[in-house]
């Protein structure tokens, strides 16, 4: 948790966060062991009721600590390419709770999965199919799968982050969900477990996932009636948190148990997995910042506040229109009478570059540090080198400690994999 001390100190558990700017530098990603662990537990909990396996989403966050932390909880996880898999067992998984999903699995792809017996393949096209059975047939493995079906669903979200409504690229259509089973039933290396949906990101209301859930619990009684076993619902993931501590009241918030109970109504005798990401990792990280600049823009009375991270450290507020927090280290207390509109945007040479727009925040000065908050999921994982600038540190705070978890990348990482055809240079 995130307090200042009686001398306007920030701390985060019992570790100062000036200190981590001091010891690691800036920008810098910092995530709250803690935090994660309540969070997946929110999940958990529920576990000792109910049939279900809780599949980490690693895409939120890949660094091998985080995913070794959820891996020695019991999670299992949620896996989109052979480098999650990867990633994931090197952390610890247990293979036979890695689920696969994705829709352009490569068939180097799919035999690493099956070699590394995952659990299942959440299936997306009957030419993904074709592909797994024969793949398996080739290794003299059978591969357990489930169909992953579109519902139609509207989730009521950033569209790019729609996955569950009729024509985006995800799953298999509604209608053809009873056609797939068939045919797979006929494959001889293909073991059918289950069903799948995910419809989408960031959802903020239950009547979405109960929507879906009831168009797939129509089809798994028309593919029992086929006399095919549906074992697994994976529910996917999806649930959405509260970004902004200001424009939503905490009585909107889905929790983990609303959704859980909701899903187990309506699957009543089957083992369910869930998938989350967002909710197990986004609030539990902070991306640390300094300003490095300032620059007054008199007429519009706003000023823009240049910090040293940018939308290659974080990218969502530029891709999404995504808002996060922004707290300055510094406590100003509550004399809001200096207080500016500001923008506070990053070196790129980008006009979407931006980390935070239009915020009322205190008078700023160089070197001061901003914490912008709900940075744990789709932060790190999704940065880049754009304008080569190196990866960033990663810490975790683990009650009074700090540890390093990723070590700052430098120049000659940045050229690390290049092949340098040297032409000579006449001068
Ligand atoms: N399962 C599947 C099949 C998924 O595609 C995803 C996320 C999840 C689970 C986890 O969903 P979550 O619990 O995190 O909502 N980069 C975007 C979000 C992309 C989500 C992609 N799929 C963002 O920063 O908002």
């Amino acid at each position: 948790m995130l307090v200042f001390d009686k001398n306007g100190e920030l701390f985060l558990e019992h570790v100062k966060i000036s200190d981590i700017a001091e010891f690691y530098g800036t920008s810098t990603y910092i995530y709250s062991k803690k935090k994660i662990i309540d969070n997946f537990y929110s999940y958990k909990n529920y576990s000792k009721f109910k049939k279900m396996i809780i599949c980490f989403a690693c895409k939120t966050n890949s660094n091998r600590s985080i995913l070794n932390i959820l891996a020695s909880l019991g999670a299992g996880a949620d896996t989109t390419s052979g480098g999650e898999i990867y990633r994931c067992i090197n952390a610890g998984f247990n293979p036979n709770k890695i689920v696969y999903a994705g829709v352009g699995k490569t068939k180097d792809e799919i035999e690493y999965a099956l070699k590394n017996n995952i659990f299942m393949f959440n299936v997306e096209s009957l030419e993904e199919l074709e592909t797994i059975d024969n793949t398996a047939g080739k290794l003299g493995v059978k591969a357990r799968i489930s169909f992953r079906i579109n519902p139609d669903v509207d989730p009521d979200t950033h569209s790019y982050i729609v996955t569950g409504k009729k024509g985006t690229k995800f799953g298999i259509p509604y209608e053809e969900a009873e056609n797939a089973y068939l045919i797979a039933n006929t494959k001889k290396n293909i073991k059918i477990a289950g069903i799948h949906f995910h419809i989408g990101s960031q959802i903020t209301n239950i009547k979405p996932f109960e929507l879906a859930a009831k168009k797939i619990k129509k089809i798994v009684d028309i593919i029992e009636k086929n006399k095919i076993k549906i074992s697994y619902v994976n529910c996917g993931g999806g649930l959405g948190i509260q970004y902004s501590k200001t424009s939503v009241s905490s009585e909107e918030i889905l929790t983990p148990k609303l959704l859980i109970d909701t899903m187990f109504t309506i699957f009543n005798d089957k083992t369910l997995i869930f998938e989350p990401g967002r909710s197990i990792m986004a609030n539990a990280g902070y991306l640390l910042t300094k300003v490095i600049y300032r620059k007054n823009i008199i007429n519009n009375n706003k000023r823009f506040i240049i910090v040293d991270a940018g939308m290659n450290d974080l990218i969502r507020p530029a891709l999404y229109g995504a808002y996060h927090d922004i707290i300055p280290v510094k406590n100003h207390g509550n004399n809001l009478k200096n207080n500016v509109l500001t923008d506070i945007v990053g070196p790129i040479c980008e006009n979407s570059d931006f980390i935070g727009k239009d915020r009322i925040l205190p008078v700023l000065s160089q070197n001061d540090l901003l914490l912008v908050t709900c940075a744990g999921a789709y932060g790190s994982a999704m940065s880049s080198t754009y304008n080569s600038r190196p990866l960033l540190a990663e810490v975790l705070v683990d009650n009074d400690s700090l540890i390093l978890i990723r070590k700052r990348g430098n120049y000659s990482d940045l050229t690390s994999n290049e092949i340098y055809l040297k032409k000579r240079i006449n001068k």
